[in-house]
């Protein structure tokens, strides 16, 4: 498959730069099963890696040409060129951060790099709330662990890659993304504790079971370095707070009469979020356990349920998405990502596939929206060389 292989990426790269690559390395994007903003809460989350991934081509430059970094897009624009260290996000255009922040973070846990060639090619698309930007951070980060033997460890890199993105690309997120990037396995979710950072496989065996996620992406864009879900991020620390806990993570199901009684609605809202959110990972990775993945489609109802009408994070191209995929026969569905647009997933029998395709289509049609972009995912590998 192409996304699995060099293929395409050492040719663009020679023309390019006029040397092949030293190597080449791959990350996924992912989709989030369920578990959405407990990340930050310091709770749980059950993504998945997805097969479309960020590929890197990566040649470290000569010593004695300086410290020049030049990262290049195979989707054009300019070549991007600054100095490995001291970089700042002012010195890179926004696109190019992802890849520069990543040696930023390096630079800030010790690890002044070289100078070095980079050509990125990602199949993940932008804005649909499936991690393009992780994807390309933890193919850097991978890429430049692996090819300079920095002996950092995955989750050390989950941590790099997180750091690059609160502290260069400017997103107050947690850890959902990178670790699904960088930890996945084929054929499994990841059941991630974002507390103790504790992570192991889920079974699930989709096509064995004759069933399918598809994405469907509502195509109404959503960018986390602006204000929504740093508000979110800041009602979830006051809940904690007026709770007298660390984290939301500390709140159980059976405190929320009480916060009822003593927080202000909109945010107990949130919390009430959270606290059952929590309760549906738990609940989803036992019955995944115990029945396999067609047991999990009211979960996952309930969790979109949830951000809806007590998180506040879907929206209506959001909500037509789910209603319509499961009135055509899905089994389950919700938004999943950060919210205020991107993509929702629909659990289905791969035979009903076309239908709900159809319908979701139809439907947008009908209201009016931009056209979503729907297909199906597998869970993949994380990230690798190639
Ligand atoms: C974005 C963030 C993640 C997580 C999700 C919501 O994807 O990057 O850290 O908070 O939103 O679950």
């Amino acid at each position: 498959m192409k996304d699995h292989a060099r293929t395409g990426l050492a040719d663009a790269f020679t023309a390019l730069y006029g040397l092949a690559p030293e190597a080449c390395f791959a990350a996924p994007g992912r989709v989030n099963l369920i578990g959405e903003h407990t990340d930050y809460n310091e709770g749980y989350v059950l993504p998945f890696a997805i097969d479309r991934v960020a590929r890197i081509g990566l040649r470290i430059r000569p010593a004695e040409s300086g410290r020049l970094l030049r990262i290049a897009s195979t989707r054009g624009g300019q070549v991007v060129e600054a100095e490995s260290t001291g970089l700042a996000p002012a010195l890179v255009a926004p696109w190019a951060r992802y890849v520069a922040g990543v040696f930023w973070a390096m630079e800030q846990r010790g690890f002044a790099l070289p100078g070095a060639d980079i050509l990125l090619d990602s199949t993940v698309p932008v804005g649909a709330g499936l991690s393009s930007s992780a994807a390309i951070e933890c193919a850097v980060a991978l890429g430049l662990n692996e090819h300079l033997g920095l002996g950092l460890s995955r989750e050390e890199l989950v941590l790099i890659c997180q750091l690059a993105e609160n502290d260069f690309v400017g997103a107050p997120t947690g850890i959902l993304d990178q670790s699904a990037s960088l930890l996945s396995t084929s054929d499994h979710a990841l059941f991630l504790d974002c507390r103790t950072r504790e992570s192991r496989p889920v079974d699930l065996p989709l096509a064995a079971n004759g069933l399918q996620v598809l994405v469907i992406d509502t195509r109404v864009s959503h960018s986390h370095d602006s204000g929504g879900y740093k508000e979110l991020v800041l009602a979830c620390t006051r809940g904690a707070t007026e709770l007298g806990v660390t984290a939301l993570r500390d709140v159980g199901i059976d405190r929320l009469v009480e916060a009822q009684d003593t927080l202000a609605p909109e945010i107990y809202r949130r919390v009430k979020h959270i606290v059952t959110e929590n309760q549906r990972v738990l609940d989803t990775v036992e019955l995944l356990e115990r029945r396999g993945p067609a047991a999990i489609g009211d979960l996952l109802l309930a969790s979109h349920t949830s951000m809806r009408d007590d998180f506040g994070i879907s929206c209506a191209e959001l909500d037509l998405a789910v209603d319509t995929a499961v009135a055509a026969g899905a089994i389950g569905a919700r938004m999943t990502g950060g919210g205020f647009g991107g993509s929702a997933i629909a659990l289905l029998d791969a035979s009903r596939s076309a239908v709900v395709a159809d319908a979701v289509h139809s439907a947008f049609a009908e209201a009016g929206y931009l056209t979503p972009e729907i297909f199906a995912v597998v869970p993949g590998p994380g990230a690798r060389a190639l």
